[in-house]
């Protein structure tokens, strides 16, 4: 069994309860509920992770080498996460960066990811859709 990694950053253990108008009412749960449905007709698992520290996110994809690809929300972090991109780029598989709101039509300071470069592709303001999209993605352009 292979699995994807489906990594997100602070403030988005409380989807759900976080500011629903622009978050929607989906829980981290239900969404790492959807990623799962989405991959298992291609006989993947789910290695679901949320950190409020940068360094446990790090942490973690040092540890995912193994994953077949990865869904990274890095919610703030996308504006100046230097370490986190770090990590991402020795990350030996595909990921697809996921933002649940439209970022660039949001506050200025959200307009620029140091993640973005790296990513194979970005989804910005699909709401949870966009990870079932992302992970959609991942099955079918991962060999
Ligand atoms: C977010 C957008 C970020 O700007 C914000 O800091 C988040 C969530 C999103 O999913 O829309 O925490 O990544």
């Amino acid at each position: 069994m292979s699995d994807v990694l489906l990594l997100n950053g602070p403030n988005l253990g409380i989807l759900g309860r976080r500011e629903p108008e622009i978050y929607g009412t989906d829980t981290l749960d239900d969404i790492e509920r959807a990623v799962g449905e989405e991959v298992a007709a291609q006989g993947w698992g789910v290695i679901a992770e949320q950190h409020d520290c940068e360094g446990a996110l790090i942490r973690t994809i040092q540890n995912s080498y193994g994953t077949v690809g990865a869904i990274v929300n890095p919610g703030a972090l996308m504006i100046a996460g230097w370490s986190l991109r770090d990590a991402l780029a020795d990350y030996p598989r595909p990921f697809v960066e996921v933002h649940l709101s439209n970022v660039w039509a949001r506050e200025s300071f959200r307009h620029d990811s140091v993640i973005a470069p790296l990513a194979s592709g970005v989804i910005v303001g699909l709401g949870a859709l966009g990870y079932r999209l992302a992970a959609r993605a991942l099955t079918s352009t991962v060999r």
